[in-house]
Formats: structure tokens, sequence, C-alpha cells
């Protein structure tokens, strides 16, 4: 049986006079009586068929989304539709089969559907009937196409690694798999591939890349999934800027030939001026609002009530004013708070409010000057205890470019943040933890705060931060099985620990290691930034909702419990 001489989007004028073929889903149905119009789909577009009313017996059976074989002839439109690429011609039909019924769907397969979220997870296949989540398919597949080849060509090769492995320590909980065979063991689903890519290079693999499946037991967001793909790379004998300046040639040439868009040099921060500069290690920098500190201007004059506060920082916006009233009203209604400060100028000189009443004009005046206010501009102040203070005024920077739309999809801010510190308190725990993952090496000159102030070491890694989304993350690897072993013993692992989990990759060191590093982007999330969009689910073909929650196939679900019992779970 021949289902189709041409597809739905290709026939165009020169194809007039030519008997073809279509097979598609019927899109709209137009009766007038005599004569009836059918629009059908393919995945590669839309023809309208024309249809005499010899045909009315079979046409009063379909409905859309029935899937139909027509042959006919090609004619010219009469009014034609130039949104469409078939739109200047149509089909007389001379014969038509029903390939397949189809019942009333639970909403519209249009672009603008009216289909809630929950049904379009649940019956997803349908709405990837839909040209905006298709062609979110297409473009997905052609930047991964885009990746692959420039790894490729520059000498990367990629190499799939195991899923059933023991879990990987990446901050996040793993998800189990348990084993059949071996009574009470688990496997665990990969966090990243970071064990293996290491040692594939100890393994004398110059440079690996891989679009990697990860797994991780997390809350979903619209930037995260707990099933996500990382562009997963490594290459040995390298330092941090052979991997920053390679890897940011690779974004720039990404962005060049998907979106066309030329981006300038990425700026390189370190991450205590990122926290001392924006309040947060993933600064959006499309606006300014830089952070001030105040604790100098504050000691300078006396201002009592704030005297001993640890930390006392503000940001300036610049000419609220110009927007409407009951904007800024309401923007400032969304942030009161006991411990915040904000000062409008108004622009009539003599006009400056505060929400602490209680401070005197030339209290406010003081902080006006310092921040070189002119009449329009507001400051934000807030005070406290560092880590607190510096939090809540980058939320109040990022609250005011929401509200005000300072943040443009259509400028791209990348940012390297680099000296990234190698551990952190936990307190909960009352142990270090990696800020990275543990396999980070730490800067040379910082070993030897080990012992004494192991909070104040750098590392040798980095993120790629684009508009404020944490792009990607990488560093340069321990590759000294002594300095690895003090790393896990920082991280309160026991000698027994760290034998029986890296008890592999400690002996792998002994055979000559190379100096080696690498990033992971997440391609879920450079999709979703490339596209201007805001949830990566848009870009995953079948997505979790976000309670990890597979929707359509219903999972997770519970095991029968012969199931249970075969892998020793009951
Ligand atoms: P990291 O854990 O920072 O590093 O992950 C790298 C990048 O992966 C993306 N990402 C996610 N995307 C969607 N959903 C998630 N749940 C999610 N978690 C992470 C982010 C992030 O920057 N092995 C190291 C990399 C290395 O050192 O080479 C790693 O996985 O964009």
């Amino acid at each position: 049986m021949i289902y189709r001489t041409h597809n739905c989007g290709e026939l165009c004028i020169q194809d007039v006079g030519k008997t073809v073929i279509l097979s598609g889903w019927i899109q709209k149905i137009r009766n007038l009586g005599s004569l009836f119009f059918i629009d059908i789909r393919d995945y590669f577009g839309i023809t309208q068929l024309f249809f005499y009313k010899k045909f009315d017996n079979i046409i009063l059976r379909l409905g859309k989304e029935y899937l139909i074989k027509i042959e006919g002839k090609v004619v010219k439109r009469y009014s034609k539709n130039y949104n469409i690429s078939t739109g200047e011609i149509e089909i007389i039909v001379s014969k038509i089969d029903i390939l397949n019924s189809s019942i009333t769907t639970p909403f519209t397969i249009e672009d603008k559907t009216d289909g809630k979220e929950e049904d379009r997870m649940i019956y997803r296949y349908l709405d990837i009937r839909r040209n905006p989540i298709k062609n979110n398919l297409i473009i997905r597949h052609n930047i991964t196409l885009e990746i692959r080849n420039y790894l490729s060509h520059n000498g990367f090769i990629e190499i799939e690694t195991p899923m059933l492995i023991n879990s990987t320590p990446e901050g996040a909980r793993s998800f189990v798999v348990p084993s059949r065979i071996h009574i009470g063991k688990f496997y665990a689903l990969p966090q990243s591939p970071q064990l293996f890519k290491q040692l594939l290079m100890i393994g004398g693999i110059d440079k690996y890349f891989q679009i990697a499946k990860c797994f991780r037991d997390e809350d979903a967001r619209s930037d995260r999934q707990i099933e996500f793909t990382q562009i997963d790379c490594e290459m040995s004998f390298v330092e941090v800027d052979d991997i920053l300046i390679f890897f940011e040639r690779f974004i720039k040439h990404i962005f060049k030939n998907i979106n066309n868009v030329q981006l300038d040099t990425f700026p390189c921060i370190s991450y205590y001026d990122a926290i001392k500069t924006y309040g947060t290690s993933c600064p959006d920098i499309r606006f300014e609002m830089l952070f001030i500190e105040l604790n100098n201007l504050v000691q300078k004059n006396n201002i009592s009530f704030l005297k001993n506060k640890e930390l006392i920082v503000g940001i300036k916006t610049e000419k609220f004013y110009y927007t409407s009233y009951d904007k800024i009203n309401s923007f400032f209604k969304k942030i009161n708070n006991k411990h915040f400060l904000w000062i409008k100028y108004l622009p009539n000189k003599n006009l400056i409010f505060s929400n602490q009443n209680f401070l005197t004009k030339d209290i406010l005046k003081i902080f006006l000057k310092y921040f070189k206010a002119n009449p329009g501009d507001f400051l934000f102040i807030s005070y406290g205890k560092k880590n607190k203070t510096r939090e809540f005024l980058s939320k109040i920077r990022l609250k005011i470019a929401n509200h005000f739309n300072l943040k443009n999809s259509k400028i791209f801010s990348p940012l390297w943040i680099k000296d990234i510190p190698l551990l952190e308190w936990e307190e909960k725990k009352n142990k270090y933890k990696s800020v990275h993952h543990p396999f980070t090496s730490p800067k040379e000159e910082d070993i030897h705060l080990l012992e004494k102030n192991p909070e104040n070491i750098r590392s040798k890694s980095f993120d790629l931060i684009i508009n404020g989304m944490e792009i990607g993350s990488g560093s340069i690897r321990i590759h000294n099985k002594k300095i690895q072993n003090l790393i896990f013993k920082h991280l309160g692992l026991s000698k027994k620990e760290i034998e029986s989990k890296f008890g592999f990759f400690i002996k792998a060191f002994e055979y000559g290691t190379p100096p080696h590093g690498g990033i992971a982007f997440g391609l879920d999330r450079l999709i979703n930034i490339l596209e201007k969009n805001e949830n990566i689910k848009n870009f995953i073909a079948f997505p979790k909702n976000n309670y990890g929650k597979d929707m359509m196939i219903n999972a997770p679900s519970f095991l029968k419990k012969e199931k249970l019992k075969e892998l020793h779970l009951d």
C-alpha cells in the first residue's frame, strides 16, 4: 500500500496538475453544504483538501484527528493563505480511505491549545502533535547535533558510561535499583558520569564527551527535573583556563549557529566577588543594581540603629518614577519587612520617604548622597547577619527585575564564576561537605589551609551562569592519591568508607593518572535559555511533573507482591 507520494507540507504552485496521494490527521472540517474543505496535517505541515458533495456519506462520518489517505489533483487555490507553505494550492480529492478513527481529543490540537498542563502531560503523545512541542523536539535535535559535531571536530569522542552503578556523591539523593541476583544489594542510577569520565582519562582517552542521562532524587522545579541530560565533557592535560577558553568558544558557537547571536567575551569573577556584589553565586547580570556595603558609612555617621549590625548593604534603582505610581506602590507593598529599609527619593527634592519613619531626613540624606541618588531613584537597604542579609537583598534585586520587566529574554549575559570554595560547613550534619564534588582540586596555594581553615580553601572549579541560571559547572580534578584521601578525610569519611566506596578509584590513581578536568552543561537548561523559554519541561519529550511523576505512564507505581519477593524487598 502506498500511503503517500508527498507529505502535507511540500506541495506548491509548481505542483499544480499533479495527481498525488497524501496521508494525514484531520485538523479541520468545513461543511459548506454542497462541498467540503478538510485540512489534513502530518509532521511536515497542513494541506487543504476539497471534496465534492458525492463524498458526503464518508465525510459525515469523519471527525478531528481521524487519519485519512486521499488521492487527488493539485489545483491553484482561490483564496490563498500565505501563512503556510502549501497555502497557494489545494487538492481536489477523487478517492479517500479512512486509515484510523479517533475519539474526541481531551484538548484541541492547535498551536494555542485549551489543554491544561495536567491533561497535556497525561496525553503527551497528543501534545507532541502540536507545533510548539513538536518544534521544540526538532530544536533539541538540532542543538544536540550541533553539539556532537562541534565536539567531535575538536577531538572529543563520545563514550557511553553505565547506568547501573553505585551512588556518586554529587550532592543530591540517588535513585536506587534493587538487584535480584545479589540479595540485599542495590545499584544506583548515575547522578552524573563523574567518576567514569575521570577513569576514561586515566585510561588514556584524551578528550571525552557524552550526551548523558542523569538521575537525581530532588524536588523538580521549572529548571530542574529528576531525570535530565548533561553535555558531559572531560579533557586531559588541562588547567582551568584551557577549559574556560575552549568551552567559551563552544557556547559562542552554539549561540551563533542555533540563534545567530554573537556573544561577547564572557566576564569572569570570583565566587567571593559574586557574593559580595550580587549576594548570590548565580547572578543575573542583565541589569545592574550592584550591592554597596554601608558598614563604614554607618560607623562614620554614627547611625545608631544600624551600628551593631554584622552587615548593612544596599542597592539603588534608577528612575522608577517614570513607571506608573500604581506599579511602584504595588511593588513596595510586596516587600514590607521589619529588618529592611527603603528610601524613596521623589522628583521633588524635598520629598524623601522611608518605611522606617523614625529616621530623620538628615540620615536619609546621608544614604542618598553616598549612593549618588538622583530624584526618582530608590534605595533598598538590608541589614543583619551576613548570609541572610545578602540572600534577602539578592531576592529583592530579582523581585525588582521581575516587577519592572528588567529581564529581557532577548539578551544573553553569560558569566564565569571562578575560585568557588572547596568545602562548606553543614550545620545539621556537623561536618564539611564539598561545594562542587569531592574530586575537585583545591588551589595549590590554599592547600595549607586544610587543617586550620578549610572553609577558606578555594577550589579549581567554575560555573557558567547565563541570565542568572547555572548552565554548566566543572573543575580541575584531584589526580594525586594523597590529596584525594585528605579531602575524603575532611568530608568525614573513615578509612573503611573510603576503601569500600572509592577503593577502585583511589587504586586507579596509582597508575600514572594524568592531570585532567572537565565540565558538564545542563542540556535541558541550555536549550531553554537559547529558546527564551521558562520551563525545561517544554523541551523534554516525556517530562515528569513537579512531584517527579510521569503522568502518562503513571510512574512510579507499586510492585506486585511476587515482584517484591523476587527482589528480596518483601
Ligand atoms: P553539576 O551537579 O553542577 O555538576 O551539574 C552540571 C549541570 O547540570 C545541570 N543540572 C540539572 N539540570 C536539570 N535538572 C537537574 N536536576 C539538574 N542538576 C544539574 C545544571 C548544572 O550546571 N559532574 C559534575 C560536572 C563536572 O564536574 O564536570 C556535575 O554533575 O545546568
